[in-house]
């Protein structure tokens, strides 16, 4: 299958392209686990991480994804670059295209700028997070990790929890769920929840404790502290009542039932220490799926080569 140039985000991807990408990392996964966890497919090739926003998870997950490939990777962090002085986005775009760099990792806090970036450089952009919008590789890791749990994706039954509105992670869940065939439901306050939900064509309910036992994945977001600022929800004491995923609550789910977050968590807000903890939580495997699956997303749109 030929590669789109970009990845910008899962809406608009076939279940064929997903499936590429998920059958790869489960291949990468193997390489990793070998004594010496690198192959030079991508040698010669320099791959950019430039991010706008803060993160530990993505920008490491690539920078190791990348060397575990043979490419050169160069990571770019606002607070030590000149966006400091004012430079824009277009500009330090062009600035990387002068320097023949093969791929751009991108994270910003606008929704589209890996689109804007897509369409003014010849490298190939993968988007690692543009504000509420899209999060591609996030909801591609949870995708591979739900698979190689359950097997499948048709017909799970997955449920995510928190803050809908401003969550890119749960987009670009919702998208790639569906996509596959999968039951896909959301449980929030209503001030969490998108105006255009009905858009998005999942189930909607608002009491966690009359639906929990009824998923296979129940997967948790992350709290944003200043959405209760906004009084968007009352209190977190209030938030972790209703919402939070208590040892309590992990009890009465599905005896085979796993949690997942996309992290950073917020523990003893949307989800208690020892459940964070315990043998449900598979939140430590989508951090070590996530090299193998941002590998394969590398891997294809660089053009790599198998060896
Ligand atoms: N899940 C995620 O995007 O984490 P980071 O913000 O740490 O990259």
């Amino acid at each position: 299958m030929n590669p789109k140039k970009d990845l910008l985000g899962t809406e608009e991807l076939t279940t064929q392209e997903i499936y590429q990408y998920l059958d790869l990392a489960d291949n990468f996964l193997e390489v990793l686990a070998r004594p010496i966890p690198i192959v030079p497919s991508l040698r010669g090739k320099t791959i950019l991480t430039l991010f706008f926003e803060s993160s530990t998870r993505t920008q490491i997950s690539f920078s190791i994804a990348a060397k575990r490939l043979s490419a050169d990777v160069v990571n770019f962090s606002q607070a030590t670059s000149s966006v400091k002085k004012g430079e824009t986005l277009l500009d330090t775009a062009r600035n990387i295209e002068a320097m023949k760099v093969d791929g751009v990792v991108v994270r910003h806090s606008a929704p589209g700028a890996a689109k804007f970036l897509s369409e003014r450089l010849e490298a190939f952009v993968v988007n690692a997070g543009d504000g509420t919008h899209e999060h591609p590789t996030q909801a591609l890791l949870d995708l591979m990790t739900m698979r190689r749990h359950f097997g499948r994706i048709k017909k799970l039954n997955v449920l995510i929890v928190g803050d809908i509105a401003h969550s890119r992670v749960a987009r670009s869940n919702i998208f790639g769920l569906k996509t596959l065939g999968a039951r896909v439901a959301i449980c929030a306050p209503p001030t969490l929840i998108p105006v255009e939900i009905d858009d998005l064509g999942v189930e909607v309910f608002y009491n966690l404790d009359e639906i929990i036992h009824d998923f296979d994945v129940i997967m948790a977001l992350r709290i944003q502290l200043e959405r209760q600022q906004a009084g968007l929800f009352p209190s977190v004491r209030e938030y972790r009542t209703f919402y939070g995923l208590t040892k309590e609550r992990a009890g009465r789910m599905k005896a085979k039932g796993v949690i997942m977050h996309p992290g950073p968590t917020n523990r003893g807000i949307e989800i208690d220490p020892d459940v964070a903890d315990s043998d449900k939580s598979v939140i430590l495997e989508q951090v070590k799926n996530g090299v193998a699956l941002r590998m394969a997303v590398l891997f294809i749109h660089a053009g790599g080569k198998i060896e």
